[in-house]
């Protein structure tokens, strides 16, 4: 497991991060970012819709370039590396899973975890085959290795995916909207899953989610609105009651803008579950 470094060290490092989108007509999406995150953090980005988490993960995972500021992963400034540079650092470093899984449908479920390996190292080693099949086991998908994408379910998609993420070692792990497509229940094991492995491995973790059940079973919680971080808090050090308030507070993950958000705080019936908000559409 590549994740040599001592728990609590920086990871990543982003400094006076912008981001706009467009030259003629501009439109400003991050706004000077600030933050650390350490090595083996688990942590969730939440915020509203259009708040910017996806195009904060996308430069994170160097899929996107900022505008300006510095972005320092494991000591290195990725805003420097070239294309081709960017590519193996995506590579050598991150574990990527998204809610559309971007899976091939024609593949087998072995065959999919295997890509990354395959895009470095093309050769079928029996070690690399054994090792895929453990993160399917892993994954709770043992039986399943060679059976083709289109006929697993949503959830089972979604747990090959995340063994897919981990096939090279990442050290961080980028999951956007990991469980947005889920019910309840197979969100909470993906979410169990990610955490083991979080805790075996000392992988750090960033998930963005709209779920509050899931945030809340995070250990630190940032939150974008309108492109700036407006909060940052460890549910552990304010306590568990506060930390629900605090999410509570966050949106409604059913209309999830900060208009109904002054909404939700002044509104009576707006409890802890899904679909209590009954001030949403
Ligand atoms: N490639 C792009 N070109 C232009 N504008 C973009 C692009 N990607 C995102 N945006 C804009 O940036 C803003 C932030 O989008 P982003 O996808 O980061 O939000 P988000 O917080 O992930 O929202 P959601 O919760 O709906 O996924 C939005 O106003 C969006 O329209
Ligand atoms: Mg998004």
């Amino acid at each position: 497991m590549d994740n040599a470094g001592t728990k609590n060290e920086t990871i990543i490092q982003v400094k006076h991060l912008d981001k706009v989108f467009g030259e003629e007509v501009k439109n400003q999406v991050l706004f000077d970012l600030n933050f650390e995150i350490k090595r083996g953090e688990f942590l969730s980005l939440i915020g509203p819709s259009g708040s910017g988490k996806s195009t904060l993960m996308n430069i994170l995972g160097a899929l996107e370039r900022s505008t300006a500021g510095e972005v320092i992963v494991n000591g290195k400034n990725i805003n420097n590396l070239n294309d081709k540079d960017l590519a193996e650092f995506r590579n050598q470093y991150l574990g990527f899973i998204f809610q559309f899984h971007y899976l091939f449908p024609e593949f087998t479920a072995l065959e999919n975890v295997l890509i990354p390996y395959y895009i470095k190292d093309f050769s079928r080693k029996p070690e690399i085959i054994n090792k895929a099949n453990k993160l399917l086991s892993l994954v709770e998908l043992e039986g399943f290795e060679n059976r083709k994408i289109n006929k697993l379910s949503g959830g089972q998609q979604q747990r090959v995916a995340i063994a897919r993420s981990f096939i090279n070692d990442p050290q961080i792990i980028l999951a956007d909207e990991p469980t947005g497509a889920l019910d309840t229940k197979t969100s909470r094991a993906i979410m169990t899953l990610m955490r083991k492995y979080n805790e075996e491995t000392g992988a750090t973790f960033i998930i963005v989610t709209h779920d509050r059940e899931i945030a809340s079973g995070t250990q630190r919680i940032v939150e974008l609105v309108d492109g700036k971080i407006h909060k940052d808090f460890l549910p552990s050090e304010i306590g568990e009651a506060t930390a629900w308030e605090e999410l509570e507070r966050h949106a409604c993950v059913d209309c999830d803008t900060m208009k109904q958000q002054k909404q939700v705080k002044k509104d009576e019936n707006f409890g802890k579950n899904k679909n209590d908000c009954k001030t949403c559409p």
